[in-house]
């Protein structure tokens, strides 16, 4: 007797041929809009599945679980898995896994310090004047930025990404560098001289802080009005880890008081809205001292692909291979089926 294939819901088409595989052994199906899946669509096609592949963008609770009482995975498309309640998933056997791939750390070091380059050299702000017409004559004091070489960075989390980071500025770019972590990185300190400091520490003493820790009750919010003002006022922050770790509003001040000279934002607290909690003010969309991209530090082809292999390599794990994903968050969790 032919056993059912499995049936997997995918809330987004994904880069790359991995759904192709996946859909050789499961019954896929993909929200086919280019857009978020709202809520309530999502409630009506989590029913009746065994595997769940969602974006970053979804949250993935209790509720969601409860539509499919087989569900044994859940295959998040994301490093970063603060879209999903681990906990009810642990509480009910089902699986989680995350897409932590040998790309992606490196595309978001890079474009965290493409973010860094365009603040020190103000690439956005010089192409907007030089697109209206403004540029008349050479100027001594036209744009004036700053030089990397001597700098300070300081990255708060020295995970993969940071410490890609601090490679690239260190090595290319004569950085000094400070992290501040729950743990030394003996690893880091050896390989490039970084110092290890507490976190106040680091927020006095750079001149670039970067921020690179997951979204944790600890992390939130843990860059508001207090960290700010020991920043330096020449300082510049730039935040590709997740949005409610800055305090939206909190920094918004900060930069009109020149607390900080300048800050690049990959994400916000209120994504995918911009000015969290500031009644549609759009204060960062008008300041001249503010970078913003919409959640793109991972976005190239390599490394979305390579992440749509590991989320469907742990669907197929589960459902061909009879075993654990290889990428599992929850280990404690005594599996369903
Ligand atoms: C992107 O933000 C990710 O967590 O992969
Ligand atoms: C950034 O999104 C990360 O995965 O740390």
């Amino acid at each position: 007797m032919a056993t059912s294939k499995p049936k997997i819901f995918v809330t987004r088409d994904l880069p790359g041929d991995a759904l192709k595989r996946l859909s050789k052994v499961a019954n896929v199906s993909v929200w086919p809009e280019d857009r978020r899946i709202p809520r309530r669509e999502l409630l009506k096609r989590a029913k009746g599945l065994d595997g769940l592949l969602p974006l970053l963008t979804e949250h993935i609770d209790g509720e969601v679980m409860d539509r499919s009482p087989n569900l044994r995975i859940i295959a998040n498309y994301a490093v970063g898995f603060d879209n999903v309640d681990l906990d009810a998933a642990t509480q009910r056997g089902i699986y989680v896994s995350n897409a932590p791939g040998k790309l992606i750390s490196n595309s978001v070091a890079e474009h965290t310090l493409a973010l860094i380059l365009a603040m020190a050299k103000r690439v956005p702000e010089a192409d907007r004047f030089t697109r209206a017409g403004k540029y008349e004559a050479w100027s001594p004091i036209l744009f004036l930025g700053t030089d990397l070489r001597g700098k300070t960075l300081g990255i708060v989390g020295s995970g993969r990404i940071g410490t890609r980071l601090a490679e690239m500025l260190a090595n290319g770019f004569g950085v000094k560098v400070l992290y501040s972590d729950p743990k030394r990185n003996p690893a880091l300190e050896k390989k490039l001289g970084a110092k290890y400091a507490r976190f106040e520490t680091l927020l006095k003493q750079a001149d670039i802080v970067s921020l690179h820790v997951p979204l944790l009750p600890s992390t939130r919010r843990m860059i508001s009005t207090k960290q700010l003002k020991l920043m330096k006022k020449t300082a510049f922050l730039v935040n590709t880890s997740r949005g409610p770790v800055v305090h939206e509003k909190a920094l918004v001040k900060a930069l009109e008081r020149g607390d900080i000279a300048y800050a690049a934002l990959d994400v916000f607290e209120c994504e995918p809205d911009i000015d969290c909690d500031m009644k549609d003010k759009h204060e960062l969309k008008k300041m001249n001292n503010v970078i913003l991209t919409p959640h793109t530090a991972s976005a190239s082809f390599d490394t979305r692909a390579e992440m749509a292999d590991i989320a469907v390599n742990n669907l197929i794990d589960v459902f061909s291979k009879g075993r654990k994903p290889r990428t599992l968050l929850n280990k404690e969790v005594k599996p369903r089926g």
